[in-house]
């Protein structure tokens, strides 16, 4: 058998199956190995010319070019180790093992220790869900940066196209960077997608049909909120239900199911010290919207449905500035994240980069993309600028979070954030006094440097 193939996927499902179908579109011969034929000869079956099929993996493995560059669409978890190990004999150092499924960023590092020497290994984010696969994702790679170069020009030739038209690709970092910036990235979509509920809930709860909902949104999404995620809010509200009648949106069980990636994104936060309360409040709001309390087994609660008044008042201007807003805390937060998360690990992240590479294919492209580098440089004149116009918005944030009486962590989140920033002072103080009253901690004090206790029964004495 001749080595001709550029690239070979591993895991036929939709989103490995349209990224065979994306590679052989640009001119890659393709190898494709799936555990069970059925889904490869699925893929097969699109015609396309440059994506070869293969029975086992020896034979898949056998029919690439060196080195030998394999990507992984499997199920993140132990797939993952199942299929490296069966790999592993087959390949050398040279080779290259993209892992392009949302693995856990602490399994990409032990992966990367476990290979070291063996075979090059990439954690790789990927975004943009099965069309993004198809047509250009947003690809976020991480691994050393001998290995990366290997793969990155055949990334670049699949990936979407940022504003500039350059491809929404680049080496994150060393280590697992790739991994823990998709990771972030989806904490970031966790917070985006809730905090657009909660203005459409708000809204439905002023008795609006799906399709005026729609009509508000329409109005919004222009400017720094226009989004992906607005586009396919747009287009799910005017949705019919083919299986019944009216909206299909309406027939949806409001239950949120999650496969980790937010509540990862909040583990990481605590460990490196960063408040990412929108995220965790999206979270938070998608456990809960299973009701699954042990305290309320049984009981019947649910309140008959409310219809508040609607609003005198026009509210298109708060409603776009607190989405505005929300978009720009959801951002910043997971940025600050991988900012810190960086600073510590000397992964080699630039962040401009990072938020480059997010302006196409990926589920929270938005226009706002555009000016959030500006956060990482040192014009301090643009920030106080921002942060001043912010300052006299908060108004219409207030508005917003007080209308009507359905539930808005992430939009008071938001403001929580904001208004924390904006504070002189935190409670925080009154938090220390009490944990040194109890329990003798220690304070700083704002007139003198240094650590103190007491004052409370006895004298204040040096910690
Ligand atoms: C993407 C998405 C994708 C997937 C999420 C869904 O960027 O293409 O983030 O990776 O849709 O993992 O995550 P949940 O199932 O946790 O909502």
């Amino acid at each position: 058998m001749t080595s001709t193939n550029h690239v070979g996927i591993i895991g036929m499902s939709t989103m490995g199956g349209n990224f065979a179908l994306n590679f052989a579109s640009k001119g890659y011969d393709t190898a494709i190995y799936n555990r069970s034929w059925e889904k490869t000869q699925h893929v097969l079956d699109k015609g396309a010319d440059r994506v070869h099929g293969y029975k086992t993996t020896a034979e898949f493995v056998e029919s690439l070019e060196s080195p030998k560059k394999i990507m992984l669409l499997v199920k993140s978890g132990y797939p993952v180790d199942a299929v490296i190990k069966e790999l592993l004999p087959m390949l050398s150092e040279e080779d290259v093992i993209i892992d392009c499924g949302n693995s856990n960023w602490h399994d990409t590092v032990r992966r990367q220790e476990e290979l070291a020497g063996k075979v090059g290994f990439v954690g790789c984010g990927i975004s943009g869900g099965a069309d993004g696969a198809l047509h250009g994702p947003s690809i976020m790679p991480g691994g050393d940066s001998e290995t990366l170069q290997k793969i990155m020009p055949y990334l670049e030739k699949v990936a979407a196209k940022d504003f500039q038209g350059h491809p929404c690709v680049t080496p994150v970092g060393s280590g697992p960077s790739g991994h823990f910036v998709k990771m972030v990235h989806n904490g970031i979509e966790y917070a985006m997608m809730q905090g657009l509920g909660e203005i459409y809930d708000m809204l439905r709860s002023f008795g609006h049909s799906a399709l005026e909902i729609q009509e508000v949104f329409r109005g919004l999404n222009y400017g720094n909120t226009q989004s992906f995620l607005m586009d396919i809010t747009l287009d799910i509200l005017g949705k019919k239900d083919t299986k019944g009648t009216g909206y299909l949106v309406d027939r949806i069980k409001d239950v949120a199911k999650a496969k980790g990636t937010g509540g990862w994104t909040v583990e990481a936060a605590l460990k490196y010290g960063v408040a990412v309360p929108n995220i965790a409040a999206a979270v938070i709001a998608r456990t809960q919207s299973s009701r699954n309390m042990s305290f309320l087994k049984g009981l019947d609660i649910m309140d008959e449905q409310q219809v508040p008044k609607k609003p005198h008042e026009n509210l298109k201007t708060p409603l776009y500035r607190t989405m505005e807003l929300m978009f720009l805390t959801s951002y910043l937060q997971g940025l600050d994240l991988i900012y810190q998360a960086n600073q510590e690990e000397n992964w080699g992240v630039d962040m401009k980069e990072v938020i480059r590479i997010w302006e196409g294919g990926c589920i929270i492209r938005s226009q706002m993309l555009g000016m959030l580098n500006l956060f990482w440089e040192e014009d301090k004149n643009w920030k106080e600028k921002l942060f001043k116009e912010i300052h006299a918005d908060m108004d219409n944030l207030r508005l917003i979070m007080y209308k009507g009486i359905t539930p808005k962590p992430v939009i008071h989140s938001t403001y929580n954030y904001l208004q924390s920033m904006f504070s002189e002072h935190l409670p925080t103080n009154l938090i220390q006094a009490q944990r040194d009253h109890f329990g003798a901690h220690g304070y700083a004090r704002v007139d003198v440097e240094g650590l103190y206790t007491g004052g409370w029964n006895g004298d204040i004495e040096e910690f």
